[in-house]
This record gives C-alpha cells, structure tokens and sequence, in this order.
C-alpha cells in the first residue's frame, strides 16, 4: 500500500483549522502541517463562544488557513487523497462553513469527502500519536463534552459515561465568571488555585459510589455560587480557596466514576496485557487533573496516555486522521450531500 495524504478542516467551535496528515504503508501517522487559528479574542468580552461571530471568523480565515496547510506541506490541492472535515457535533455555522469548504475542493479536486463526527477524532488521535491498538479507554473532557469511551476500532465506540449536565470545562468556565475570573476560565481557576487552600470548602462530588459511569457538574457550580456570595466581598485569597477547593472535589469525582470505569474494562478485557486510558479535550491541560488521572492509571496498572496539548484540543490533524483511518479500513467515504449536524453522539 502506497501512503495516503489527506486535508482535515476543523471549524465546529471556535478554531479555525487545517492540517496535512499522511498514513504511511506501515500504518503510521505523520502531521505534516498543522496550522489553527483560535477565535479566543473575538469571544473572550463576551466570556463564552457567540456562535455567529464564530461561524463569520471561520469564513474569514478558513481559505488562508488551507492555503498556508498545503503551503507549508509543500503541496497542492491535487496531490492529496482526500479531504476530511468535520460535519458535527457542534456549532451548526461553523460546522456548515467547514463541511460546505471541504466539499467544495473534493468536488473540483475530485477527491472522496470523509464527513467526520468531532469526537471520533478525539477518540482516534492516540493512534496518530502513540500508534494506540485497540480497544482503549478514552476520556473527552472539553468545554463541550464530558465522556468516558471504550474505544473498539474504527466506528466502533461504545459510550459508558456522559455528564448529565454540564460539561467538565463548563464548570471551569462558569466558576470562573462567578468569581469574576477571566475567560476562559480553565486557565484561571487552575492558576489562582495554585496558592488556595484547597480543604476549606467541602463541595459535593455528585454521583460518587454509583455503578453508572455518567457525571454531574452542575451542583458543584451551584456550591461554589453559594460559598461566593456567603463571603462578601472575596479577598483574593477567598477566591484562591475556592478554586482550590473546586479542583478537590473535581479530582475526587474523577477518581471514582474513572476508577470505576477501569474496572469496568479489566472486567471486559482480562487478558489484555497493558490497558490504556487516553485523555483528550482541553481541560487535560490542567495539572491538579493530569496527576490525579496519571495516579489513577498507575494504582490500576493502566498506561496513562495523554498526547501533546495541541493535540488534545481542537484542531484539524485528528480530523484529518480519522479520515484516513476510516479509508485504511476500507469504510466508504460520504456523499457529497452529506449534511452537517449540531448533535451526533
Ligand atoms: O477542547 P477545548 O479547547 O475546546 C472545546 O471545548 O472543544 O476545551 C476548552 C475547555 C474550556 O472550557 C476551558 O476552560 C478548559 O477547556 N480548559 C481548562 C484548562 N485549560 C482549558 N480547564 C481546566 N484547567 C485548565 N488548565
Ligand atoms: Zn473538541
């Protein structure tokens, strides 16, 4: 098998973003060119995504984004295999602006259009990354999504968890806004936890001893609105507990619906040498969360794999990737009447 070269286009939030990803014969993955230009900026006055600021910024950048792709992959249009882009879920401007462009260049290039769900890219990229066998555990945990994945093969996933609220980075996001910290909030929660004392509050950890895998965040937002408007005014250190004390009780909820769910896999597979949890999505980034899962994996005998924070937030080469995963299994590519769609599990 010769390699396969493919052009992922990623636009369902507030990344505009292209990439270059080429399989090579012996199942390899290599990112070429991997160009994202995030909208943070444009978003951050009004302390969250405005979805038709983001579908417009996404027209404006998206042919540039292509062009610099191809450009710095040393390539034209007419040398790649394929086009992949991400039709949902997500934000339907954007999703429209990306699958709409990706469509347009297979059709004149006359290339096969993989219309490629988000969250298969996600769940795939530890396979570009660290060349990942199945089946694996996967944790998305993004602004957007919460879920815990056993990844099977390609287009094989079965859910076992997903919050039945708000999302993990969500409530990084809106505990930051109550405590008038800057978005996005992830960020600065983590960092003004760093001098908090984080055994002063008690917040819940909703769902904690259950058998279900699912999560909840939003009584733990709820606390911290409480324990915020029961101190006033907040000294910065006030604001530094809570933070700290939010991220214990994050870290604890994460320790016993993740705990339980690596058993849940030793259960399914027993013979499975050396099982894997992969983390994925942008609250990955956060350390107090790193170390909590990496302490996690190892108490269970579990490799702990986290691929490189680019990687782990959006971005086009994991979409890309899914494409060509999907044309080595010899999985039809779309029709170009494929629609875009805000949800698809
Ligand atoms: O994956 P991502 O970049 O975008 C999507 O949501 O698709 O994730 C963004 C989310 C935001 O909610 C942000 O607050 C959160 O990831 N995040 C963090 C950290 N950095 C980003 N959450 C906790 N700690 C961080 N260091
Ligand atoms: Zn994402």
């Amino acid at each position: 098998i010769r390699p396969l070269r493919i052009l992922g286009i990623e636009t369902s939030c507030d990344e505009t973003a292209a990439s270059i990803v080429v399989r090579h014969a012996d199942g390899r993955g290599e990112i070429i060119s991997d160009v994202v230009l995030s909208q943070l900026e444009e978003h951050s006055a009004f302390g969250g995504v405005v979805p038709e600021i983001a579908a417009r910024a996404h027209v404006e950048a998206l042919d540039g984004l292509i062009e610099e792709a191809l450009s710095r992959a040393g390539i034209k249009l007419s040398d790649v295999d394929a086009v992949a882009a991400t039709a949902g879920p997500g934000l339907i401007g954007g999703l429209l602006v990306g699958l709409m462009t990706g469509k347009a260049i297979a059709m004149s290039a006359n290339k096969p259009l993989y219309a490629v769900n988000h969250l298969e890219g996600h769940a795939l990229t530890a396979r570009l990354t660290d060349g990942l066998g199945f089946p694996y555990l996967m944790l998305l945990v993004s602004g957007g999504h919460t879920q815990l994945v056993l990844v099977k093969g390609v287009g094989d996933y079965e859910r076992w968890g997903t919050t039945i609220d708000d999302a993990l980075g969500e409530a990084f996001d809106k505990t930051a806004k109550l405590l008038g910290l800057p978005y996005p909030g992830g960020p600065a929660v983590e960092k003004a936890a760093r001098n908090g004392d984080a055994t002063r509050f008690d917040f819940p950890r909703p769902l904690v001893g259950e058998a279900r895998l699912d999560f909840s965040f939003s009584g733990l937002k709820t606390a911290v609105r409480q324990a915020a408007t029961a101190i006033q005014p907040l000294t910065e250190q006030d604001i530094a507990d809570i933070c700290a004390s939010f991220q214990r009780a994050i870290s604890r909820t994460l320790k016993d619906r993740i705990g339980r769910g690596l058993a849940r896999f030793r259960e399914r597979f027993p013979t499975l040498s050396e099982p894997s949890l992969v983390v994925a999505g942008g609250v990955a980034a956060n350390q107090v969360i790193r170390s909590t899962l990496q302490d996690l994996c190892n108490e269970h005998r579990f490799a702990f794999i986290a691929p490189p924070l680019n990687l782990c937030t959006d971005n086009a080469a994991m979409i890309a990737w899914a494409g060509l995963e999907r044309m080595a299994a010899g999985l039809p590519a779309d029709p170009i009447s494929v629609a875009p769609r805000s949800r698809w599990p």
